[in-house]
């Protein structure tokens, strides 16, 4: 009886020991799947895992608009560009300290956990790559982040001879920009002229 129960019990350990050694390894298969929590927002970028070594790419990150203010709720474009590095596939990871980021591309990508990423290593031509997303504004006002970290991969499939390049978006949540303030600076400035010219 007890002989039995012992063998059960080494044989469970083992079965457990065996999961918990399967377990980060079917995790990390999961990654160019995607990835949250690697964007810089929290400290860590790509690089914890892809060595770095491989040429950087160049990462710009900005408002198609061009504009950094917007109002509560308001939704507005971005688009995030990766220049180099190796070019042959790419990943990327964008978070916001607030808000909602909505995924805009065709393919290739997808949200996961709040944070716009790769659902599948991206194809690289020419070697340069653009993402776009929506930003949803929060209700509150004041100042959030968007960061950005993005993989310019060699295709091997694994984590070695892949550049890492990283971007930020700073934010500013206002409500709406008082058109009535900005024509009447803009009147103020024109009857100046006017005084001006006649004297
Ligand atoms: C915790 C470890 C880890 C982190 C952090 C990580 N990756 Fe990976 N990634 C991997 C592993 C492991 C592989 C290879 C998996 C395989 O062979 O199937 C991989 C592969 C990839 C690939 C395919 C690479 C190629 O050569 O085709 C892309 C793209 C990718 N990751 C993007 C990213 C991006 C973008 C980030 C950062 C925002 C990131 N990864 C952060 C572990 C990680």
């Amino acid at each position: 009886m007890n002989g039995t129960n012992l063998v059960d019990n080494r044989i469970a350990s083992l079965l457990l020991l065996v999961g918990v050694l399967l377990f980060p390894v079917r995790s990390a298969f999961a990654f160019p799947e995607g990835i949250s929590g690697y964007s810089g927002q929290s400290g860590s970028v790509c690089t914890v895992c892809h060595s770095s070594g491989a040429e950087v790419p160049m990462v710009t990150l900005a408002a198609e608009s061009g504009m950094t203010m917007v109002e509560p709720d308001s939704v507005t474009g971005y688009v995030l560009t990766m220049v180099g590095g190796p070019a042959v596939d790419a990943g990327l990871d964008v978070a916001a300290d607030g808000g909602v980021l909505i995924d805009t591309n065709a393919a290739g990508t997808k949200i996961l956990n709040g944070e716009l990423t790769h659902s599948s290593p991206n194809a690289v031509a020419g070697g340069m790559k653009t993402w776009t997303f929506d930003w949803e504004a929060p209700s509150t006002e004041g100042t959030y982040f968007l960061d950005a970290a993005v993989l310019s991969a060699n295709g091997t499939g694994g984590t070695g001879g892949d550049g890492t390049g990283t971007a930020m978006l700073m934010l500013e949540v206002v409500p709406e920009p008082s058109a009535s303030l900005l024509a009447g600076t803009a009147l103020v400035s024109l009857l100046g002229m006017r005084v001006r010219n006649r004297l």
